[in-house]
């Protein structure tokens, strides 16, 4: 795979926050990226950095490929957390201006905005004031803009988050055929999100990168076998699973309970449920369910944004 923009040691420090602790990652060309992490762990920042926006205090950003001296925002897309539109413009308008900006003639602004009107579905807005437009349209516009000198990198700062779900819907359809295109970053703070749309994923966590990988050999490296037991509410039942959980053996982690149930996270599966069941038959307890399962990607990012 081809490694399109490659960061070391990155790092960015605020007067009394160190919203970047010494990241390192890469993004191969093609791929589809999500940057998640709940809110305030670093993810503008990181990429306000990445677009050129924000200096950072140290590390470097490196595309792959780039002539010494061009500019970087040739190469990027950028969609922020809360863009900012001309409402008094129109779709078609705005498009026109942007593509200007990046420097396309008034011509071809207009041509490549037209076809980019199209392409995220709001053609026949293009000649409304963007002041009307719903939410998800702003969202798609937004898209549109960032796409239109072609970069190879398209950056998207929560794309979704501020959407009511059909516009989540709309928008996160368009993201999934944007990315067959070009490589993708987006941010999000939306575990399903990440899942649905990423090839690779960055997990941050109070400025750090906490887990980063291909979201594939991360779901299976963390894979891990659950044991779920569900009892009858009767008295004795209850009795018996309360004095059970407190003698378990060491190496069955207890992930929830209630008096009549638990999620109880095995090493090895079979001996687990096998001293179980010999227990349940023992004692005669009277169960409702005994399941065994798999923690999720949802248990472990869980996990990484809530440990102390
Ligand atoms: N311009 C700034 N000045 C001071 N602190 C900032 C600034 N921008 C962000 N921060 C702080 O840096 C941390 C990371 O913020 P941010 O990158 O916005 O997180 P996220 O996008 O993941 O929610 C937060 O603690 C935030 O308050
Ligand atoms: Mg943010």
């Amino acid at each position: 795979m081809k490694t399109l923009l490659s960061v070391d040691k990155l790092t960015k420090k605020f007067e009394h926050t160190l919203a970047v602790d010494d990241i390192g990652f890469e993004i191969g060309e093609g791929r589809c990226v999500a940057l998640l992490g709940p809110n305030g762990a670093g993810k503008t920042t990181t990429i306000r950095m990445l677009t050129g926006l924000l200096q950072p205090t140290s590390g470097s950003i490196q595309f792959l490929g780039m002539r010494q001296n061009q500019d970087r925002r040739e190469w990027i897309g950028y969609l922020p957390q809360t863009p900012a539109f001309y409402g008094w413009m129109t779709g078609r308008e705005f498009l026109i201006f942007t593509g200007q900006l990046c420097g396309l003639s008034a011509k071809d602004s207009a041509l490549r905005g037209e076809e980019l009107l199209t392409r995220v579905g709001i053609s026949s807005a293009g000649k409304r004031k963007i002041s009307g437009y719903s939410g998800g349209m702003k969202q798609r516009l937004g898209l549109a803009q960032a796409l239109i000198h072609r970069p190879k990198l398209l950056v998207l700062d929560e794309p979704v988050s501020a959407l009511d779900p059909i516009g989540r819907r709309e928008v996160m359809s368009l993201i999934a055929e944007i990315k067959s295109e070009t490589t993708v970053l987006f941010s999000t703070h939306v575990l399903h999100d990440a899942e649905e749309l990423c090839d690779d994923i960055l997990i941050m966590r109070e400025g750090c990168l906490a887990i980063s990988g291909p979201l594939t050999s991360i779901r299976e490296a963390n894979r891990q076998s659950i044991l779920s037991l569900e009892l009858e509410g009767d008295n004795y039942s209850q009795q018996w699973l309360a004095g059970w959980l407190k003698r378990v053996p060491k190496d069955f982690k207890i992930i929830s309970e209630s008096s009549s149930g638990a999620r109880i996270i095995v090493q090895d599966l079979h001996t687990a449920r096998n001293a179980l069941l010999k227990e349940i038959a023992e004692y005669e307890i009277r169960v409702a369910k005994l399941e065994v399962g798999y923690t999720t990607l949802e248990d472990l990012f869980l996990k990484v944004v809530t440990a102390p």
